[in-house]
């Protein structure tokens, strides 16, 4: 088919929830490049919004998918699943959880997560606890709890009534946390550096407070890392920057590399509280995608992934520094590892994105005025250094 054939039958019969996509549809990908339908390359600096962290088509998850098919795509969780058992083992061998359980997405793992803090508390003899609070501008999901988690109206005005009991207050200011808990408070969720918004990382000496006000007041930790995570700050986990470990912890985007794929990460005793009954999933922790999210997570830490993504963000982040010398509608450069937003005085975000585009690079924007990159986490200083010029080129058209 063509491009424009494509876009007619998309038109005609897939809800409009994504408007005009870009102008585009990938007929394959290697590595941090894919090709469109008449063979031109794009080199990818979004990586399908911090999932792809192999990059595209990365053998090790190709023949994890491959090798697991041919034996069995799926069973029920009725039965053990051995791939299942050694993702978690994987998880827990290489971070602060004891236990682990697997869902289908981001917003799935974050669901879990609200209701094993709510379940927690319950079976402790405090059902009163069920509050969460979430901070301003995160992102947690779409489904109906993890919207109300979201502390961005945008996304919410057309759901109410929104699911009760959660609240945001603003990040970085503990005073506000501090004065919005209350004895129904059960927990407190946040990314510790927000993705969805612009790349806004909270401050260290803030997150550490958070930590100490949750263990005075009786009340969970959790931390969002479905989208900084899994080495893109470069760290394994981002909680590693912060020096402190939440009490539960969510992820999903990059752990299947492409493959669908969460995970409710907890310490003990806060994992016990689930039992037989309390929670569960058809597709969640399945052969297929446990197999596939054991070879992305073996690869990210064997690798050492998250090294290359410390590395190549400081120079990323350099470079762009760089640039912000010579254009000065360049406001800000902010973000940890692979994790990086470029913030305008100018709304010329959108139109940037398309001459980026144009030029055969991929990166998001986020409202008129951030640019936001996630490229694969096995990026080199050769991808960087070939983008830079393009990219101070098409800068330099904005210059007054
Ligand atoms: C921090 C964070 N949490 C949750 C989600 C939701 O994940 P999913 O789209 O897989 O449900 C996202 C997606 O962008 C995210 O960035």
């Amino acid at each position: 088919m063509t491009l424009n054939e494509i876009i007619a039958l998309d038109k005609k019969y897939f809800m409009n929830t994504f408007g005009d996509r870009m102008p585009v549809c990938f007929e394959k990908g290697e590595g941090i490049k894919l090709w469109d339908l008449d063979g031109k390359v794009y080199y990818d600096f979004l990586a399908g919004i911090a999932v792809s962290a192999l990059g595209h088509s990365h053998p090790a998850l190709v023949n994890a998918i491959v090798e697991q098919a041919q034996k069995y795509i799926h069973c029920s969780n009725y039965y053990y699943i051995e791939s299942q058992a050694k993702l978690a083992q994987l998880i827990v061998e290489n971070s602060c959880c004891d236990k682990v359980f697997f869902a289908n997405s981001g917003a799935e793992a974050n669901e879990g997560a609200i209701k094993l803090a709510r379940l927690y508390f319950r079976k402790r003899g405090k059902p009163e606890k069920f509050e969460i609070i979430t901070l301003e501008k995160s992102f947690h999901g779409r489904t109906l709890a993890t919207l109300a988690a979201t502390g961005q109206e945008k996304y919410q005005k057309n759901y109410s009534p929104l699911t009760p009991k959660f609240l945001s207050v603003p990040m970085n200011d503990i005073d506000a946390l501090e004065k919005a808990i209350t004895q129904y408070t059960c927990a407190v969720m946040l990314e510790p550096i927000q993705g969805e918004s612009g790349v806004n990382p909270a401050n260290k000496e803030y997150i550490r407070q958070v930590r100490e006000l949750c263990n005075r007041k009786d009340i969970l930790l959790i931390f969002d890392e479905v989208q900084c995570g899994l080495g893109r700050t470069g760290k394994l986990f981002a909680y590693e920057h912060f020096g402190v470990e939440p009490d539960i912890f969510t992820l999903a985007k990059a752990l299947g590399g492409g493959f669908p794929i969460g995970a409710l990460c907890s310490k003990e005793p806060f994992a016990s509280a689930f039992e037989p009954g309390d929670h569960g999933s058809t597709f969640g922790g399945n052969p297929l995608a446990c197999s596939t999210a054991f070879a992305v997570l073996s690869t990210i830490i064997n690798e050492k992934l998250s090294d290359n993504s410390a590395n190549m963000g400081e120079y990323l982040i350099g470079e762009l520094t760089r640039l912000k010398g010579k254009h000065s509608f360049i406001n800000e450069v902010r973000g940890k590892g692979l994790m990086v937003g470029i913030e305008f005085s100018k709304p010329i975000a959108v139109e940037l994105k398309h001459k980026c585009f144009d030029k055969g690079y991929l990166v998001g924007s986020v409202g008129n005025n951030i640019i936001r990159m996630l490229p694969p986490l096995i990026i080199t200083k050769e991808d960087i250094d070939r983008f830079i010029p393009v990219l101070d080129s098409i800068l330099s058209e904005y210059d007054a």
